[in-house]
């Protein structure tokens, strides 16, 4: 997702999360100034984009996501994650830093950091898929109600960001900057339709002790949206010319994966912290 995306997953959870833990997350977001979720979910896309001698990571991108061929029904460590460096496996690695009482509170909002992000990458569909080599759709070149943003868009991008911002009228400046209360505006919206069985079901599969699992089920999940709805239709093509018709297709399943992301990210914080 872009920043808008990741902040509205953090403002769903943050709403969801119990007093015990909210009160032991912002414990941990003040060791560097921050007060809330929203305000570290985007912080590994910062990071990912600056180069290593500037201090960034360059080499955590491919933490985001997992390339899982569309011809494929679902994920395959040894043939998608072969040196376990993909969404799958980085999310349940940095759980257990996070509910590790040893680890250091450095380390641990670090780790939180990464679980705010990758709990919401790995809901985006095309962050699990990959047809006929195009990254995740990042090689498709689309125009979006006829506009290409000077050639910048592409079908991945619309899914992280383009359909987003269409729908709800949300902007983003220049470096990720967003503005906080409008997402959570529209954060608190999407939440307000979500309902007590939704959650139940969403997160059942979530437990105390290691969320490996899970994870794999949110990717398949995605994988299988991916497959059906964001290339659905499209033919195997270098380009497309979408508006309309793929927004009614697609919004839906936005909405969806943001609520999805946001009640699962509050289901394992209060899972790694509420026992504390
Ligand atoms: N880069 C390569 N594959 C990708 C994907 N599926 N999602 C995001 N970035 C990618
Ligand atoms: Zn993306
Ligand atoms: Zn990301």
């Amino acid at each position: 997702w872009g920043p808008n995306g990741h902040a509205i997953v953090a403002d769903i959870a943050q709403a969801h999360l119990t007093p015990s833990t909210l009160t032991a997350v912002r414990t941990l977001l003040a060791t560097e100034g921050y007060a809330s979720l929203d305000q570290v979910a985007s912080w590994p896309d910062t990071i990912g984009h600056i180069s290593k001698s500037k201090g960034g990571a360059p080499e955590t991108l491919a933490w985001h996501y997992v390339d899982i061929d569309a011809a494929n029904p679902a994920y395959d460590q040894p043939r998608d994650c072969p040196d376990q460096i993909c969404v799958a496996e980085k999310l349940p690695e940095q759980e257990r830093i996070l509910a590790d009482p040893a680890a250091t509170a450095t380390k641990r909002l670090t780790a939180l950091k990464w679980v705010v992000h990758l709990i919401g990458d790995m809901h985006q569909p095309l962050h699990a898929v990959e047809r006929d080599h195009d990254k995740g759709g990042n090689t498709i070149h689309v125009t979006y109600f006829g506009d290409n943003l000077n050639g910048h868009m592409n079908l991945h991008s619309l899914w992280d960001e383009g359909i987003l911002d269409h729908a709800t009228g949300l902007k983003v400046g220049p470096h990720y900057t967003i503005d906080f209360s409008s997402a959570q505006k529209e954060a608190m919206k999407l939440n307000a339709s979500v309902t007590p069985g939704e959650i139940a079901f969403w997160t059942a599969d979530i437990t105390a002790a290691d969320n490996r699992n899970a994870a794999i089920d949110w990717v398949d999940e995605s994988h299988s949206l991916a497959r059906t709805v964001a290339y659905g239709t499209l033919p195997r093509a270098q380009k497309a010319e979408l508006g309309e018709d793929y927004t009614t297709l697609a919004w839906p399943v936005i909405q969806l994966r943001l609520e999805q992301a946001g009640v699962r990210l509050a289901a394992v914080l209060n899972a790694s912290f509420g026992n504390k």
